[in-house]
């Protein structure tokens, strides 16, 4: 069955132009002329995604995107705009938009669209039938209890849930091999190594050295050796490679007094390649996280590239930030959120218009006033994106001031997202000490004055300190 489109459009010759299109690149399509024509076609889909035009009779194309997500959240939307519009494209994004597409219209730009379309929902697809294998091998994960567990875990990584869930995902999956690897075997001794992919040994985690890798091993096949030695108990060896995406990336290693059998080996190898598939799964969505990322920095970059004056800023509050992060002695997690939220705190710019944006100084109480709706564009630009969900609050919240008069919600001391008060810190201090083209920057010692001066104002006292102590003058 050939993939079909649906296109809303008020103007038949936009409708006609897109469908001759999708044609020529073998799909079907169907038409509508207003949003609610749209609403009663979607009964006859299944489509592989919407494109809609924003202004139309009837329902707009934004109320069309919030309808459609509420029946059908996975269904992408591509907006059809007349002209590139950065508002537009912001609103229709919050709503849930996946795509924009503008006049005038290129087959090989409709081509590229759909191909993004099709490989985001096989990945979706491919997600589920992990989780059917998963339904059909109950028996067995019934047999090796713990896993069952994790299923809470793995279901949420099908969430497109993103690095910090995969990252503890991939480190409590291997916990997972062990205890259940135990289980099976009973008293056999069980351990993990990873592979260092530089030396091609197997890592030591405990005593930190390199054992060298069995070539057989390395070619995806289980080792069995037997050791000898007067008190040595356990003295058959057997080594099962964990395979991912051809790659060996660890060893599971288990000795046991007697010789495994057909029967035990077997459940090992299920177990590990359930494991590999699930980490996998795992990659991909880490690469689809990536990729989302990438997106993100670009705007940060075309925002930077709107206003010379501030062009590196972004990356220097991230600088900042991430040495308080470490001054701080924050946990891997907690800096990979910061370092991110840094990276994109003025994100929201992209939704402030240039002449007020770049606008030198006297702003008007009114151009101010919008000028303090970037945290929250910010903010929900990000909440769009699962994975970010953390990152898009700390954005939110990087001008509020400790005494609760900072924007856009007043939060007060420790309601002030700790992520965000750090922020707040080195995006205020990289503002006083750069040129700006109507002034010159403060020197460090005098902004080391004024973040004295507005500790417990402005900033969080104890950050102020820690700030002044060890970062001001790097
Ligand atoms: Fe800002």
């Amino acid at each position: 069955m050939q993939d079909k489109v649906l296109i809303v459009d008020d103007d038949p010759g936009i409708r006609n132009t897109i469908s001759e299109l999708v044609g020529e690149l073998g799909y079907e399509s169907e038409t509508a002329a207003d949003g609610l024509d749209a609403i009663a076609m979607l009964d006859s889909g299944p489509y592989l995604c919407v494109f809609t035009d924003i202004m139309m009779p009837n329902m707009t194309g934004l109320e069309l995107i919030q309808k459609i997500k509420a029946r059908e959240i996975s269904l992408p939307i591509i907006v059809i705009t007349g002209y590139a519009s950065l508002e537009i494209a912001i609103d229709a994004m919050k709503y849930g938009a996946s795509d924009f597409i503008s006049k005038p219209f290129k087959v090989k730009q409709i081509e590229l669209l759909l191909n993004k379309v099709k490989r985001e929902k096989s990945l979706l697809e491919e997600n589920k039938r992990f989780s059917d294998t998963l339904h059909l091998h109950r028996l067995i994960d019934n047999l090796v209890g713990q896993l069952e567990d994790k299923k809470e875990e793995i279901i949420s990584l099908q969430a497109i849930s993103g690095k910090i869930v995969s990252l503890k995902g991939i480190r409590d999956l291997v916990g997972a091999i062990i205890d259940v690897s135990k289980q099976l075997m009973d008293d056999a001794e069980v351990e993990f190594f990873p592979v260092s992919r530089k030396t091609n040994t197997l890592i030591d985690t405990k005593g930190d050295k390199e054992i060298p890798l069995d070539p057989g091993l390395l070619s995806g096949s289980i080792v069995r050796k037997q050791n000898d030695g007067p008190s040595l108990i356990n003295k058959f060896e057997t080594i099962f490679p964990l395979t991912i995406e051809g790659q060996v990336f660890g060893a599971l290693d288990i000795r046991s007094e007697t010789i495994l059998d057909d029967d035990k080996e077997g459940k090992i190898q299920y177990l590990l390649d359930r494991c590999a598939e699930r980490m996998e799964n795992v990659a991909l969505y880490e690469g689809l996280y990536e990729n989302m990322l990438s997106t993100l920095n670009s705007m940060a970059k075309i925002l930077d590239a709107r206003d010379p004056h501030t062009s590196q800023h972004s990356t220097r509050v991230t600088m900042l930030s991430a040495a308080m992060g470490n001054a701080l002695g924050l946990n891997e997690d907690e800096r990979d959120v910061l370092y991110i939220a840094a990276s994109l705190h003025d994100i929201g710019k992209v939704g402030i218009p240039d002449n007020i944006l770049l606008k030198p100084q006297g702003l008007t109480e009114e151009e101010f006033a919008i000028i303090k709706k970037h945290p929250d564009i910010g903010a929900d630009i990000l909440k769009q994106i699962p994975p970010m969900a953390r990152e898009s609050e700390i954005i939110r919240h990087h001008h509020e001031h400790y005494n609760g008069k900072g924007y856009p919600s007043g939060l007060k001391a420790g309601d002030i997202p700790y992520l965000s008060r750090i922020i707040s810190l080195a995006d205020a201090f990289d503002a006083m000490t750069s040129d700006r083209p109507y002034r010159k920057g403060m020197s460090v010692e005098m902004a080391i004055e004024e973040i004295q001066r507005c500790k417990g104002i402005q900033f969080d006292p104890d950050l102020s300190d820690i700030f002044i102590q060890r970062i001001a003058r790097l």
